[in-house]
């Protein structure tokens, strides 16, 4: 069965959040169009970007393509399950601020939702919510979302390895903080992060100080020998069985999210542990690398197989021993930094 999917993008301000759309529907083989209603062609530079694809309401609201709206609304299906209504599709995501206007979301055949857990982040960048919607759609395997008594213990520790640039590296701790992990290792070899001038790390210390729901991120290294059982090296480029075949859950176990861009890898031998790999399946594994979307996309995964609350089911309080937190803590190279969360939504 041929399927035709198209990303839409509706209202997006941000010229670099369009690009990553772009790439994150090439990863999948999607087309990807704009409904411009908030002056994306006006900030749009056709020889940085390459051409941007509008369309308009009445195209998009076309029986022939049903939309599929990616959005974290009230009676949405969770996106792990969820399948495409047909052989072809829409799939629609919102602008930064506003998300998608309110027509669509009356036009559109299903809603679909992320499951988020963080505490003061809950939405993903809009380009990281689509590769996680079309890969979950696109791959038309309704992935069940598991469900777990506690699974916040079962949460792996999280590696962020060698990011090469500083918006890859915060929307992935963007992704990851929505997820849930309230503590990110991250192996900042490229220096893109700590020490950079980010230009919003002054406004997020201030934040810093009034807010409860910090992100630590602890410096790491992935070249030496990390203290778990169990480590998976994930990503798109990894020789390895398909992500949904390898157990990513458990408080003994690292997951890394290597950098799989142009320049090389660390080898991952020297971690310790047994070391398993993990691919995910793209349409175009090759082309159109971006370190978040991957990343997003294994974040997910973990947090599928991590698992869901049952409805109704109240949180029960944590049991005492070791967590992924303490254990990655004593793998640091450094002190954390702590992120507020107002932070982690620029990126
Ligand atoms: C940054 S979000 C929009 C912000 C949102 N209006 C708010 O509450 O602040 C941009 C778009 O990403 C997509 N998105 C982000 N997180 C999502 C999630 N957890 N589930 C489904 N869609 C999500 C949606 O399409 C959304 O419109």
């Amino acid at each position: 069965m041929t399927r035709r999917v198209r990303l839409v993008g509706d209202g997006v301000e941000n010229p670099a959040n369009a690009r990553a759309l772009m790439d994150a529907a090439a990863m999948f083989g999607a087309a990807c169009a704009f409904r411009d209603t908030r002056g994306l062609l006006a900030a749009w530079d056709a020889e940085r970007g390459g051409e941007l694809d509008l369309i308009d309401t009445n195209s998009l609201i076309d029986q022939q393509w049903p939309i599929v709206a990616v959005e974290n609304t009230l009676g949405a299906s969770i996106v792990f399950g969820a399948t495409l209504p047909g052989t072809q599709a829409s799939i629609v995501v919102g602008g930064e601020r506003l998300g998608i206007r309110a027509d669509l979301l009356r036009a559109a055949a299903r809603t679909v939702s992320i499951p988020m857990f963080g505490r003061g982040v809950n939405t993903l960048n809009v380009a990281a919510a689509a590769a996680v919607a079309l890969y979950y759609l696109m791959a038309g395997r309704g992935l069940a979302p598991r469900l777990a008594r506690r699974p916040e213990e079962r949460r792996p520790a999280l590696l962020l390895s060698r990011p090469k640039d500083h918006v890859e590296a915060g929307s992935a701790i963007r992704s990851a903080a929505a997820f849930g992990w309230r503590t990110v290792g991250l192996d900042d070899s490229s220096r893109v992060w700590y020490g950079v001038n980010r230009g919003v790390t002054a406004e997020g210390r201030a934040a810093a100080r009034s807010h409860r729901n910090l992100i630590r991120v602890l410096p790491m290294t992935t070249g030496s020998k990390l203290a778990f059982r169990r480590i998976v090296v994930a990503g798109a480029r990894i020789d390895g069985p398909p992500i949904h075949r390898v157990n990513l859950a458990g408080r003994d176990t690292l997951l890394v999210i290597p950098d799989e861009g142009e320049a090389g890898m660390p080898s991952f031998n020297s971690l310790g542990g047994s070391v398993e790999r993990a691919r995910i399946d793209l349409s175009v594994p090759t082309l159109h690398y971006r370190y978040r979307l991957v990343a997003t996309i294994v974040m997910a995964e973990a947090a599928r197989q991590t698992g869901l609350r049952p409805a109704g089911q109240p949180r029960l309080p944590g049991r005492r021993g070791l967590t992924y937190e303490s254990t990655l803590s004593t793998v640091a190279t450094g002190g954390a930094e702590e992120v507020d969360p107002a932070v982690l939504k620029a990126y």
